[in-house]
């Protein structure tokens, strides 16, 4: 097949890319190398001793998507900006990057025909968990603009199945993404502050930032930190393969992506420690605001559909994160 990757250069796209390359399918990137670059997608070449087209633009350009996309089978949506802070404080970029990016790409997909997608949707539409596991049939609610427009998405993608029953759309929502592909060539490389734990951890063990601020001590938790479902980056990446994989009748599935396991922020600090070598100094400050106590899936229901479930431990998730961080003390942006 020939896959039309957005975002294909970013953390979760650059994964996704080689394991399709891996299977042989042609892969075209196109990305704007907003939270990204090239040097990502040539690594991803040194990998899978494949080639990559790139095609470098904006998901809100329509008629250079259109173009694009000729010849594609199926679009994988990762393309859109991610960080929850930043969307309280630019609402308006995020719901014109995410939102009308997505009806942008939904247009050209139309234009073309081509009507098979998988979604990048998040673990965060279930806001704060009335019950854990989280199952897919949980209520949806938001706390924030970027939460907010993968709920929109989510629901324009509903929508567009009801028009129009030919489509072929799987919404994956994904938990909490770490780790690295093994060669430590690629991984999570975030160009300025890191927003989420394991980017920060991996920088403070690598030297570049004096101490982790743990958020919080106080939360209903066997040691007080926040829990999350932690899933290792490439058995992600696997799930978009069996998620194209099942496209082949119409339909409009949403499955949680990730272990059924949980882990607190000292666990991470304990183990990644372990891995590394290297004392993780943190320091107990106030809870960040939006912030739940525990969140972690039900996979049960992606094992059912899509024949697949995360093998890949805790343990080997922060090895892989820590090799990537030692062989790239900088990223990949110098
Ligand atoms: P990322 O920032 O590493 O990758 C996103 C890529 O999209 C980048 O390469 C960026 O340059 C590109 N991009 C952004 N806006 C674009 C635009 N307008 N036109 C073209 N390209 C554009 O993020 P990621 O962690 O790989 O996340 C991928 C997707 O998964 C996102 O949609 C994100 O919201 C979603 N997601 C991520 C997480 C996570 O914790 N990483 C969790 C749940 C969902
Ligand atoms: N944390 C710290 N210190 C930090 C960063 C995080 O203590 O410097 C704590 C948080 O309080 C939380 C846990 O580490 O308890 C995980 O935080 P992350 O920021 O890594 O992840 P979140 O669960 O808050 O959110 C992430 C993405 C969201 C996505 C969600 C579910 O940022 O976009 O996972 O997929 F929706």
């Amino acid at each position: 097949m020939k896959i039309f990757i957005t975002g294909g250069a970013g953390y979760i796209g650059s994964h996704t890319c080689v394991e399709f390359l891996n299977l042989d399918h042609d892969v075209v990137v196109y990305d704007n190398f907003c939270n990204s670059n090239y040097e990502t997608l040539q690594r991803v070449e040194s990998i899978t001793h494949k080639t990559v087209t790139l095609v470098e633009g904006d998901i809100r350009d329509e008629d250079a998507l259109c173009k694009a996309m000729v010849g594609c089978d199926a679009v994988i949506h990762f393309a859109g900006l991610k960080a929850v802070g930043e969307s309280v404080e630019k609402p308006l970029e995020y719901y014109d990057n995410n939102v009308q990016g997505t009806l942008c790409l939904l247009r050209a997909m139309r234009t073309n025909n081509i009507k098979k997608l998988v979604f990048s949707s998040s673990a965060t539409v279930y806001g704060n968990p009335q019950k854990l596991p989280l199952t897919e049939d949980h209520p949806l609610t938001t706390t924030n603009p970027y939460g907010q427009t993968k709920l929109m998405v989510e629901e324009i993608l509903r929508d567009l199945y009801k028009s129009d029953s030919t489509w072929c759309v799987s919404i994956l929502r994904y938990f909490n993404p770490i780790g690295a592909h093994e060669s430590g060539l690629i991984g999570e490389d975030p160009k300025d502050m890191p927003n989420n734990l394991m980017p920060f951890i991996a920088q403070v063990a690598v030297g570049r930032r004096d101490y982790l601020s743990v958020y919080g001590d106080d939360y209903a938790t066997p040691d007080g930190t926040g829990i999350r479902d932690y899933i290792h980056v490439v058995d992600l990446a696997q799930g978009h393969v069996k998620a194209l994989e099942s496209l082949v009748v119409p339909q409009y599935t949403v499955v949680n992506l990730g272990t059924g396991m949980g882990y607190s922020v000292l666990d991470m600090v304990k183990v990644f420690s372990e891995v590394s070598g290297k004392e993780i100094p943190y320091r107990i400050v106030p809870r960040r605001e939006g912030d739940i106590a525990s969140c972690y899936a039900d996979p049960t229901l992606a094992k059912k559909t899509l024949g697949w479930q995360a093998s890949r431990t805790f343990k080997q998730m922060c090895q892989d994160s820590w090799n990537f961080q030692s062989k790239n003390p900088h990223g990949l942006n110098v």
